[in-house]
């Protein structure tokens, strides 16, 4: 015997198991921009370069399910004209990038809200998750118009409208009822920028996440980002409250 302790997330020694879903929190498009003297759209647009090479990253790294918060149910209260390009990047994203992805084998799926984003929108995500149903190389779940809170109140109210005596409401109740109850939870989460806090991603389903954190900008982010995450993650003792 070679002595080696087997740990959590090692099938061997030397084979890293990579986490099956992995969220990124994808920060610091503004921070890019400004360190540029760039107007903060611009910022955003390179922030989709970086996920369209992080999800071929993903790919490549063998990463199964990937979850990106791109808006969140706050960032509504950022200037109008800044959500109003956010919106246009969101479109542009649709229409041009995650395409090219599916040819790559990625399913889109949208987490959050559907009744504040422009129709037009709302209707390009659905034919785009209609579309790239069949695909499965990667899942791309993209958070958009997401908050963790208002996940969980839609979710109560859902009890509520389904008729569930008290008794009957247990975590796999509430779990049935979240925005994507067949999501797995988050294994790993990573957020870029320097920053350390959760500002309201998946709080239900990041309960026994991994978080890593990088000083990296998101317009910046690549491989090697990921691969680092990965490696913290592969370094982990998960325990999930047991011994
Ligand atoms: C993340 O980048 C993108 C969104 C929140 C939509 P930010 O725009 O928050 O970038 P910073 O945090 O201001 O640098
Ligand atoms: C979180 O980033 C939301 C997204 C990355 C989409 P924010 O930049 O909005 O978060 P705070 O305001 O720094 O907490
Ligand atoms: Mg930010």
């Amino acid at each position: 015997m070679s002595g080696a302790k087997k740990i959590h997330n090692q099938t061997e020694v030397g084979v890293v198991a990579p986490p099956q879903t992995v969220a990124i929190i994808m920060d610091g498009n503004g921070r890019w921009a400004a360190g540029r003297n760039l107007p903060v759209g611009d910022g955003h647009r390179e922030g989709t370069r970086a996920l369209r090479r992080t999800v071929e990253a993903a790919i490549d790294q063998g990463i199964a399910v990937l979850v990106v918060y791109a808006f969140s149910t706050e960032n509504w209260e950022r200037p109008p004209a800044e959500v109003a390009t956010l919106m246009e990047i969101l479109g542009e994203t649709i229409d041009r990038e995650l395409p090219d992805l599916a040819l790559q084998g990625v399913r889109t799926r949208f987490l959050g809200r559907r009744d504040r984003v422009p129709s037009h929108l709302s209707e390009a995500m659905g034919e785009l998750e209609r579309s790239t149903a069949h695909l499965e190389t990667l899942c791309l779940w993209i958070a958009f118009d997401h908050g963790g809170r208002d996940e969980i109140v839609d979710a109560a109210r859902r009890l509520i409208e389904d008729g569930l005596a008290s008794e009957e409401v247990d975590e796999a109740a509430i779990a049935a009822r979240l925005n994507a109850p067949e999501l797995p939870e988050i294994d790993l989460l990573i957020r870029t920028s320097g920053e350390f806090r959760i500002s309201n991603f998946m709080i239900w389903e990041t309960a026994y996440a991994e978080f890593v954190f990088t000083d990296t900008l998101w317009p910046d982010f690549d491989s090697e980002d990921l691969r680092s995450a990965l490696q913290a993650f592969a370094a982990r003792d998960r325990r999930f409250g047991g011994r």
